[in-house]
């Protein structure tokens, strides 16, 4: 079975096709970072329209590198949501379109399911039941998940998202756009003091996660400093942040494994990229017995392999979308509609 898949739901225009569901024939992905980086963030209507631009290239690109022709696709995989509405229209009004001429089925996904089923791409695949730690740009969320379908919450953040707060941060800093690559790197070649910010813990008793303290912690240690900060300083403040964000996640996700008795872990989105996150997650994981699964950094952030992944399992199961399907921008993990 082919299955083409079309990601457009925030800064990325990407499509990809995939063979029986794991065999990943092609995988575009064109980043807007250039579009939105003057801005320090994404630009919903910057990105419809370079969405508009670019979806009809990339989907040619991904068809011609499969060394396919639109007709030997069987259907196709589009985000529904969660994402940016007038971003989400572009992908799906090109999916309905070329289901339509081709005569195939479509199916709208859940983005931030295909996150976590991205985990599918690439040996070894863990088994159900497994924890997830999903970190990216738009979400952060643990959840335990007993089969492929079936996703139970655990926490969620009820501010920032993780990869949020490493833009956030980063923009404070006078760093680029998307921070979180740029404090990955200024964290992990420093050697010297990081500035002890704390980790978070929800005062009710939570298990959420919240970022913004941080965030605000990091503002005050700026202003403190009493005069632009020089590289050692931003240095040593990317370094101590990363560790109390890396602290907490690797904190929750081991709560959860514990709580669920999860011998194993899968780290997926954009954040996932996190050297420092995922060797703290490889070695806390080894002392409690709970082995981590991470896909390649490619597919970690946004892309349409993991888009073409779900749709083929939802496709071959007969489930498919008819043509009054709508964008879900607020479209929960988990919600079925
Ligand atoms: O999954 P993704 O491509 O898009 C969303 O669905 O949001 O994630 C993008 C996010 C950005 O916030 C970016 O700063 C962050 O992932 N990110 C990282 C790293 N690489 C990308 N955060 C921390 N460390 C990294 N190495
Ligand atoms: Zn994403």
């Amino acid at each position: 079975m082919l299955v083409l898949g079309i990601e457009s739901s925030c800064d990325e225009t990407a499509a990809a096709v995939v063979r029986d569901g794991q065999d990943l024939l092609s995988h575009v992905v064109w980043s807007q970072v250039e579009v939105h980086a003057a801005f320090g963030g994404v630009v919903p209507e910057l990105a419809s329209r370079a969405h508009a631009e670019k979806i009809g290239p990339v989907i040619e690109k991904a068809i011609s590198d499969a060394g396919c022709k639109p007709k030997d696709l069987d259907g196709i995989a589009v985000t529904r949501g969660p994402g940016l509405v007038g971003s989400l229209l572009v992908g799906i009004h090109a999916a309905k379109g070329l289901a339509a001429g081709l005569n195939v089925p479509f199916v709208g996904v859940n983005h931030l399911e295909c996150h976590l089923y991205s985990i599918v791409l690439e040996e070894p695949v863990p088994a159900c039941p497994m924890a997830a730690l999903l970190v990216s740009g738009g979400h952060s969320l643990l959840a335990h998940i007993p089969r492929w379908g079936e996703y139970e919450l655990y926490a969620e953040t009820r501010d920032d998202a993780a990869g949020e707060a490493y833009d956030k941060v980063a923009k404070l800093l006078g760093l680029s756009y998307p921070g979180g690559p740029v404090i990955d790197s200024l964290a992990g070649a420093f050697d010297g003091k990081p500035v002890p910010f704390p980790k978070a813990r929800m005062k009710d008793g939570s298990s959420d996660l919240s970022f913004s303290g941080l965030k605000t912690a990091v503002l005050y240690h700026v202003r403190g400093l009493n005069g632009d900060p020089t590289q050692e300083d931003i240095q040593s403040i990317a370094a101590g942040f990363q560790n109390a964000v890396v602290g907490m996640l690797v904190d929750g996700a081991m709560d959860l494994c514990s709580e669920r008795g999860c011998s194993r872990l899968i780290l997926v989105g954009g954040v996932a990229c996190n050297k420092a996150l995922r060797e703290a997650l490889r070695e806390e994981g080894r002392e409690k017995g709970v082995e981590l699964f991470v896909p390649s950094p490619s597919l970690c952030t946004d892309n349409a392999a993991m888009i073409a992944a779900l749709g083929t399992m939802l496709l071959s199961r007969g489930e498919s979308s008819d043509w009054e399907m709508d964008a879900e921008p607020n479209w929960a993990l988990g919600d079925r509609e």
